[in-house]
């Protein structure tokens, strides 16, 4: 499963991917407002960090605007993913900057049928929102692993990128059902590394080791 980040912060990007831990990046106008920069400039600075997919979203809301957005936007990096809404305006720039050649993240998807027809219009990325589905006491996994099945029942190639992601469990249920792709903000992706065995078990390690009174280095 490809890891991308869900944050305009470059410098954790950065640090991210340093690890190897950015398959690419996913923005939406909260990210950028959260940022405090310029779209154009904070988007430009994280393609340079990360070869893969930069989601980058427009704001208007008539496909014919959308898609004069999109291509703006895409003229930032040669790895810019035009972010749409999925909306029937949305579909139609989807369609329209798909058949350019141009990567496109359908965004805020919350139904199969939904996930169905950004497929038919030729997303690249189909972007469920989990945490936001449980927000609402709905299942966001039961979501994912129904599109997976939709989507392999019909061979799209439409990559299932699963976003609204805020635990280390949703990331652990995403691989488990098959999700292509999933986008969590930094922490969340660092959590990962967590245990409370893991802590427990080094705690004793190094009481055991100070009793040997031996050093490596
Ligand atoms: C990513 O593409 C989405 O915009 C993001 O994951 C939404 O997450 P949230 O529901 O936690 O805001």
């Amino acid at each position: 499963m490809k890891f991308f980040v869900d944050t305009a912060d470059v410098d954790a990007i950065r640090e991210l991917n340093d690890l190897g831990m950015v398959d690419g990046v996913t923005t939406n106008p909260s990210i950028i407002l959260k940022s405090g920069r310029d779209i154009m400039e904070v988007t430009r600075e994280i393609c340079s960090i990360t070869s893969g997919p930069v989601s980058a979203e427009v704001v208007s809301m008539n496909a014919e605007a959308m898609i004069a957005e999109g291509r703006k936007l895409a003229e930032i990096a040669e790895n810019i993913t035009v972010k749409v809404p999925l909306t029937w305006d949305g579909l139609k720039a989807c369609k329209v900057l798909s058949g350019e050649g141009k990567m496109v993240n359908v965004t805020l998807c919350f139904s199969v049928n939904q996930a169905l027809i950004a497929a038919k219009a030729g997303a690249t990325f189909i972007s469920p929102f989990i945490g936001r589905l449980d927000d609402i006491n709905l299942d966001g996994m039961e979501l994912i692993s129904d599109i997976r099945q939709v989507y392999d029942n019909y061979g799209f190639e439409t990559q299932i990128l699963a976003a609204s992601v805020r635990s280390a469990n949703h990331v652990a249920q995403c691989a488990l059902v098959g999700a292509d792709v999933m986008t969590a903000p930094p922490a969340v992706i660092k959590a990962l590394a967590n245990h409370v065995l893991t802590d427990k078990g080094l705690e004793q390690f190094e009481k055991d080791w100070a009793k040997t009174g031996q050093k490596i280095l």
